[in-house]
């Protein structure tokens, strides 16, 4: 099993853009202190219900921290819903889930 911290959660995108353009949506699953086990498939979700009207980050990146295992990239965040399927890891109880909007952020 991997129980998820609290870190979880969205790392928006950083820089030069303008603010209000970068949506940084919620996330509504997982929370803190879900535990999934291994090869079971999860729909992680976030709130994309107030987007602004011009997004500069439409690309999502998701990954467990603690050995950066990358389990989706390239979604659209609009989707507000990606599944992922958890993947062999070693049992613990730390790990975090990194919802990335954008595709420039410093872990490609
Ligand atoms: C994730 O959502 C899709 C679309 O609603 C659904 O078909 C699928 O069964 C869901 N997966 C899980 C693990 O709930």
């Amino acid at each position: 099993m991997l129980a998820l911290l609290c870190q979880l959660g969205a790392a928006g995108v950083l820089g030069t853009h303008d603010r209000k353009d970068v949506f940084d949506p919620p996330v509504l699953y997982p929370h803190a202190g879900t535990v999934w086990y291994k090869g079971q498939r999860h729909n992680v979700t976030w709130d994309v219900s107030d987007p602004p009207p011009y997004i500069i980050n439409p690309v999502g990146r998701i990954f467990l921290r603690k050995g950066e295992l990358i389990l989706e990239t390239n979604f659209d965040i609009m989707l507000g819903r990606i599944q992922v399927t958890v993947p062999w890891v070693l049992p613990d109880h730390d790990y975090s889930l990194i919802l990335l909007y954008g595709d420039s952020g410093n872990f490609g």
